[in-house]
């Protein structure tokens, strides 16, 4: 019998919710196999700093430290509440950035990715869906402006100003590199490599790297995009792309456009990974705006699940029934309020309902 220890940081404002029905799937995957899970639960985030002072407590810490893997909820709170923490302490600065610099999570993994039946969830026309949008975007995660050093201040003309570096060393390229290299090689062979070097040195960095890594890979066709142009491409011809790989910033853009052109950010799962440690989170915010009603799409918090028990647990099988077991939930013409658009046909039904539907849909499928 197989134990892993996972933490669990529900977060802020959808967090919980959403997170009760990732615990549900679980519970199930327990059920039908030879697993055990320890959860232990932490506070994370605005809640954490209204409980303790600290958006990211030691508790939390030694949790995390001690866990095999880690689920984590979204975390935030609306602008105006925001403003009500010190800006260091404010959950993204205060905890989110300080895990991932805690365990090196340098490879962010976000697919966005809608089968033909489901097309239409999406905004786009079904000629441009074609069979379906599946790609992955694989973003830097502990580098660039996130990272480097920031200074406010006021001028010697009286002026306020700020400075924000973003700095990349050749390491930092190499390793994500390499990671979506290897993803590439498993998938079409096909890597889209997005910069911005006609402007930014660090681009001009960033592709000669890539360059260099790509000789280890003769079998993966590059493809160099620009990456304003990806923002047209992604919404006109998405179908061309598999994997795409970016640096930290360009990633966190691009891939809120990947929510938007599959229909909502509630179909944003991701994973981040470190050389040690893999932390598991919706890709999107915690929607204060509809926190606590039981309406927001579980599926980011689901599919996070999944690729835990992949990535983390060597659970590929199961990893796939949890994503077939959601898009059977969505094919049987069900959804949360994010994807039910008037006139769709869909019916609507609450985060809870979706989770157990999920639930139910797993406890009947063939066991690996
Ligand atoms: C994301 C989020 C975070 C980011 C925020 C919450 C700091 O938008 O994971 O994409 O910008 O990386
Ligand atoms: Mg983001």
């Amino acid at each position: 019998m197989k134990h892993y220890k996972i933490a669990v940081l529900a977060g802020d404002g959808i967090g919980p919710e959403i997170t009760h029905e990732a615990l549900k799937v679980l519970k199930v995957i327990e059920e039908r196999n030879d697993v055990t899970f320890e959860l232990m639960p932490a506070s994370f985030g605005a809640c954490a700093y209204f409980e303790t002072g600290d958006a990211f407590p030691q508790a939390t810490i030694d949790i995390c430290d001690q866990a095999d893997a880690i689920l984590k909820g979204p975390i935030g709170l609306s602008h105006e509440e925001a403003k009500k923490i010190p800006i260091d302490q404010q959950p993204e600065r205060g905890a989110l950035l300080p895990m991932r610099r805690r365990y090196n999570t340098y490879a962010n993994f976000r697919p966005v990715s809608l089968p033909k039946s489901l097309a239409h969830f999406s905004p786009l026309k079904p000629e441009i869906i074609g069979e379906g949008i599946d790609l992955i975007i694989v973003r830097e995660l502990v580098g660039g402006l996130y990272f480097g050093e920031k200074e406010m201040g006021v001028n010697d003309k009286g002026l306020r100003y700020v400075r924000e570096t973003l700095e990349y060393d050749e390491e930092q390229i190499r390793r994500i590199m390499h990671e979506a290299f290897k993803l590439a090689s498993k998938r079409r062979k096909l890597l889209h490599n997005i910069h911005k070097s006609n402007v930014l040195k660090s681009s001009v960095l960033w592709n000669e790297v890539m360059e260099e890594v790509a000789k280890e890979y003769p079998d993966v066709k590059v493809v160099n995009f620009l990456v304003d142009a990806a923002a047209t491409a992604l919404c006109l011809n998405p179908i061309q792309f598999d994997v795409m790989v970016m640096e930290n910033m360009f990633g966190d853009i691009l891939s809120d456009q990947g929510g938007g052109i599959l229909g909502s950010l509630g179909l944003m799962p991701s994973a981040c990974i470190g050389p040690d440690k893999a932390y598991y989170e919706p890709s999107h915010g915690s929607a204060p705006d509809i926190a606590g009603k039981n309406i927001a799409n579980p599926y980011s918090m689901i599919g996070s699940v999944a690729m835990m028990l992949e990535n983390s647990f060597d659970m590929a099988a199961e990893a796939k029934n949890v994503w077939d077991a959601m898009q059977g939930v969505f094919g049987d013409g069900y959804s949360t309020a994010d994807l039910s658009k008037p006139g769709s046909g869909v019916t609507m039904i609450s985060t809870e309902q979706f989770g157990d539907k999920v639930v139910e849909k797993l406890r009947n499928m063939p066991k690996a």
